[in-house]
């Protein structure tokens, strides 16, 4: 893209920006968004956070809509917890391939296998799955929730990665589910050595869906938020970032002094950048789309959900 048309997008985007807060107001509407959408997406969010605190903002809000920024299970999320919010994902089809990896049915199938476990399943999971579940977690407390369960067996879905990490810091049994994150599991131990080589003084931050032998090489295993208030906390003035990319061009856009170093150029997820200015005018002047859970599987997913909630200290 030359000059003149970056400039034509700019004003562009500010024109749909404009529009999108008027129809906020009018709507009684809040968007929030995942750290991982296109950075002009964050830009007219009321909040942007990871997936724990995402949980967090949808059931603190006030406003009657919540558009969500972010992929198919986020949105659930929020219907589960907030049934009288009407929730909309400006485009249908934004899921979590990761999500996709268990269903209901093959959870069920599992429990049989292993009647004295719990089910511990990460919200990147379909109502219905979570439903199956005994409690929920996210990156961001997923080692607490696991050690607050009195059983000591553990079934853990989807992600594998993660249920491995959590496996180091439990003297529970845990039973992995074949699931990964393809943003984070192909990103390569070869790849951060020769980082880690041309950049020492750099700390290496990694997501926990990444493989254990990235996790390995690793100075902090952290949540996308937890990534944020480490490089804010810490004195180092390099980091190699071992998570999708707008996270990394973010923490360059807010940290002008420090060094930045993606773990991986390919680490994008093309379903949160599906969201865009346009799809989100579009969500807010038709009011679509709507995602709804209701009945049974809201109910007992919210269990889930709330039992996580509460020992994260909501
Ligand atoms: P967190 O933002 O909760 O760390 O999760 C990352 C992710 O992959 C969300 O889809
Ligand atoms: Fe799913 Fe990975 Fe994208 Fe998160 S980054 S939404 S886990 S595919």
């Amino acid at each position: 893209m030359d000059r003149n048309e970056r400039i034509m997008e700019i004003m562009e985007n500010g024109l749909i920006a404009e529009e999108i807060k008027r129809l906020k107001k009018e709507r009684n509407a809040i968007i929030l968004s995942h750290f991982y959408t296109r950075r002009e997406v964050q830009e007219v969010a009321d909040f942007v956070g990871d997936s724990l605190s995402l949980c967090r903002a949808a059931v603190d809000s006030k406003a009657e809509v919540i558009v969500f920024a972010g992929v198919h299970f986020m949105a659930e999320s929020a219907s589960i917890l907030c049934p009288e919010k009407r929730v909309l994902l400006p485009v249908p089809d934004a899921g979590c391939p990761m999500a996709d990896m268990v269903t209901a049915k093959a959870l069920r199938e599992e429990k049989e296998k292993h009647p004295d476990a719990a089910v511990v399943c990460y919200v990147n999971s379909s109502a219905a799955v979570k439903a199956e579940s005994d409690i929920c977690c996210t990156s961001a407390n997923a080692v607490n929730v696991v050690n607050s369960i009195e059983n000591r067996e553990i079934i853990f879905v989807p992600d594998q990665n993660l249920g491995a990490f959590v496996s180091l810091h439990t003297d529970k049994k845990i039973h992995l589910w074949p699931g990964f994150c393809h943003v984070h599991h192909n990103i390569d131990e070869e790849e951060i050595k020769k980082l880690q080589d041309m950049h020492p003084d750099a700390e290496f931050l990694a997501h926990p869906e990444c493989r254990p032998e990235v996790l390995r090489l690793a100075d902090h295993i952290l949540s996308t938020t937890g990534i944020m208030k480490e490089v804010e906390r810490s004195g180092a003035g390099e980091f190699i970032i071992g998570t999708e990319k707008e996270l990394y061009a973010k923490l360059k856009r807010k940290y002008p002094d420090k060094k930045f170093y993606p773990a991986s150029g390919k680490a994008v997820c093309y379903n949160m950048k599906k969201i865009t200015l346009e799809s989100i005018l579009n969500s807010l002047r038709n009011m679509e789309y709507e995602v709804r859970v209701s009945g049974q599987v809201r109910e007992k997913a919210k269990k889930a959900l709330d039992r996580m909630l509460e020992i994260s200290g909501n």
